[in-house]
């Protein structure tokens, strides 16, 4: 039993027309709540780590917690850097044995991010390890970069072809609409699927046959969730997030891969919450640390069959 690469789970989920959920981890609870519900539904996963949860949690820690979930479990699990800021820190995930591993220079020049993106490429695939890479500016909050509704800019379909025939990356994340954390749209939620549809073509015509996209910044912000939050003392407002039917529809295009985070941390915010409203005597943590699993795997469960579409897709 070991972790594997995302190379045939995404090619997989193109044919088959859907999408592997890609959740952030940062601790045991997060880990154990997303695997148990992709073993209940025997589906392939994708555990992502940023650099603030490498900070956070130790690139050991969290490695062998995930290698405890692959043996336990038997399903097929991918660990993936998410949001790399820089060569150094793909280089420390490679060591420490993640399969793949994202290098985000959405941020910079072109030509600046085209050169470091291939910089990695070059020293990951020499390792068998593949490289997810970004291109176009989400609006939202990562890490610690805050990029703002109005300076967020869509990918440009001629430069994705130029950027993944110069880079060799494996898979690319694009930005069509999405934006990172829980307050994602100001009105209405909208998603460019023509530019999608685009940006896969040119690459199927190019050649790159069945090129995996990346969605970032996907979450749904479940209304239920932000609900229990502020009744249970949450001030949590406005937050809006990606409606399930566009997700569907991602998945069932050229979306291999749908990165969520914000949910699980509303579904796990809330959970302690309400524990703590429910029972002020309380003070053991297994307590509402084990209702917060719960949650989360009840949410990733629903991830699975209702938006992602990647119930019995292990290999
Ligand atoms: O896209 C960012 C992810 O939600 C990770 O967030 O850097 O706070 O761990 P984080
Ligand atoms: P959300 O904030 O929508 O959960 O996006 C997470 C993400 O893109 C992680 O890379
Ligand atoms: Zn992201």
């Amino acid at each position: 039993m070991a972790l594997v690469t995302t190379k045939e789970m995404f090619e997989k989920a193109y044919n088959g027309h859907y999408a592997i959920g890609a959740f952030n981890i940062n601790n045991m609870e997060i880990i154990q709540g997303v695997v148990s519900a992709c073993k209940k539904h025997n589906s392939a996963v994708i555990l992502q780590v940023s650099k603030s949860a490498l900070k956070y949690a130790h690139p050991l820690y969290l490695k062998k917690m995930v290698d405890a979930a692959v043996e336990e479990t038997g399903i097929d699990i991918a660990l993936h850097l998410d949001h790399g800021p820089d060569f150094e820190t793909c280089k420390l995930c490679i060591e420490t044995g993640f399969t793949s591993v994202m290098f985000d220079g959405s941020h910079l020049d072109y030509e600046e991010n085209v050169a470091k993106t291939k910089e990695i490429v070059d020293y990951a695939h020499a390792r068998g390890v593949v490289v997810e890479a970004e291109l176009g500016k989400l609006a939202g909050v990562e890490d610690e970069v805050k990029v703002a509704e109005g300076q967020a800019t869509y990918t440009d379909p001629d430069q994705a072809l130029d950027f993944v025939k110069r880079t060799g990356v494996d898979s690319l994340a694009i930005a069509i609409g999405t934006s990172h954390g829980a307050y994602k749209f100001k009105g209405e939620a909208k998603l460019d699927f023509d530019r999608l549809e685009t940006i896969t073509k040119k690459l199927e015509d190019a050649g790159f046959h069945n090129y995996p996209i990346v969605l970032h910044g996907a979450s749904s912000v479940d209304q239920a969730s932000v609900a229990t939050c502020n009744e249970f003392g949450g001030k949590i407002n406005g937050a809006k997030g990606i409606p399930v039917e566009m997700l569907r529809k991602a998945s069932s295009m050229a979306v291999c891969k749908i990165n969520m985070d914000t949910d699980i941390r509303l579904a796990m915010t809330a959970a302690i919450r309400k524990s703590f409203a429910e029972d002020p005597a309380a003070f053991d943590p297994r307590g509402y640390l084990g209702a917060a699993r719960n949650d989360i795997e009840a949410l990733v469960e629903k991830k699975i069959t209702d938006v992602l579409g990647s119930e019995n897709s292990m290999n």
